[in-house]
């Protein structure tokens, strides 16, 4: 590989001299002493902000990241040091560890915001000092997106994710109404355990799942929904209570995430029951795929978090190396990288425990 200055070709060389930030115009001297070649180190340092390690889904993806840096260290021959931080779920502390990544010169930051309003922010720390800023998981408003040429955002699109957990409820009605529809009403009763309050991923799965099993022609009664903030032991905590007042009456639980899947599991293993609703996750992470081949978990839906390092890497080493990003991802608008998902059950489970 091999790599252009990134003085050379960084934007940050372009920007009007009052908008540079200390650092730039300290590279920018080191520069005209040394020549364009001169960088101050040539190993890569990347900087990943998570909003919090103590989520499955995101500590799973900051392991993935780690691999692959390693694996990119080893094929290229090119030293990759990476630092991640956790956020512990306050935005100020992850204010506080991007500005010690710009201190450290890190050359990329990948920031999983712990509050998605607080992008514009971050954004214009990492434009004045010329470093590119890939946003993860939790979806900055596109205003913000479109504040620098050199931020992108690398996700899975929320919307299809919804869709595709409501279609496998619709496939399971169509497939055996009767043993769904308990009451024999012709209904859909529902509980539904939402995620973070104002999260992209909380918003639109619970608004397009519904809406699938809705369009599919099934007439659904809600029965109760809650925010669980992504966590087994508060879905435990709300399913416990919802099994109380509904009983037997609930045909299905839907949970933004598995994790939560896993704790509306919990709170019905906890007392002995002759049939359980079905429930249905997203994520396919490790302890959710157990449960669909214990049967317990009917579906799940596959958040590529592997995928989503892979394109956070490819992007970081594209723009590193001085080339266009667009031949290393598929980059959408100029700004977004968008992973696939894809419906998880006992069908095709074998597909997912192999990876
Ligand atoms: C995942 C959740 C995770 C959340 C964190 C979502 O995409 O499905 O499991 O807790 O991201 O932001």
């Amino acid at each position: 590989m091999r790599r252009k200055t990134r003085s050379c070709c960084f934007p940050s060389c372009r920007l009007p001299a009052g908008r540079r930030g200390p650092a730039v115009l300290l590279a920018l001297a080191l520069l005209a002493l040394s020549g364009c070649g001169g960088g101050k180190d040539d190993s890569l340092r990347i900087g990943a902000a998570l909003y919090t390690q103590d989520d499955t889904f995101i500590s799973a993806m900051a392991q993935d990241l780690e691999g692959l840096v390693r694996e990119a260290e080893s094929g290229t021959g090119e030293k990759i040091t990476l630092f991640i931080a956790d956020g512990k779920s306050s935005q100020n502390t992850q204010m506080d560890q991007v500005d010690r990544f710009l201190a450290r010169g890190c050359d990329v930051l990948c920031v999983n915001l712990v509050d998605r309003t607080a992008a514009a922010v971050i954004a214009d720390k990492a434009e004045a000092e010329g470093v590119p800023l890939v946003f993860f998981n939790r979806q900055p408003v596109a205003e913000d997106i479109q504040r620098w040429d050199q931020i992108y955002y690398v996700g899975a699109d929320a919307r299809e994710s919804g869709e595709l957990q409501g279609r496998l409820v619709l496939d399971a009605w169509r497939a055996d109404r009767e043993s769904l529809d308990r009451s024999g009403d012709g209904i859909l009763q529902y509980v539904m355990l939402e995620g973070e309050p104002g999260h992209q991923d909380s918003l639109l799965r619970t608004e397009y799942s519904i809406k699938a099993v809705v369009d599919g022609g099934v007439e659904v009664e809600k029965l109760a929904n809650e925010t669980a903030n992504w966590n087994r032991a508060q879905a435990a905590a709300r399913t416990a209570q919802w099994l109380e007042e509904f009983g037997d009456g609930i045909e299905v639980i839907f949970s933004n995430n598995d994790d939560m899947a896993l704790g509306a599991i919990d709170a019905l293993a906890s007392t002995p029951r002759e049939r359980w609703p079905l429930i249905v996750g997203v994520d396919a992470t490790a302890p959710a795929l157990e449960a669909v081949a214990a049967g317990q978990l009917y579906g799940t839906v596959h958040n590529d978090g592997r995928g989503q390092a892979q394109a956070m890497l490819d992007l970081t080493l594209a723009l590193w190396n001085g080339e266009d990003p667009g031949q290393a991802v598929d980059l959408a608008e100029g700004h977004y990288v968008w992973l696939p998902y894809r419906q998880v059950t006992l069908e095709n489970l074998d597909e997912f425990l192999e990876k």
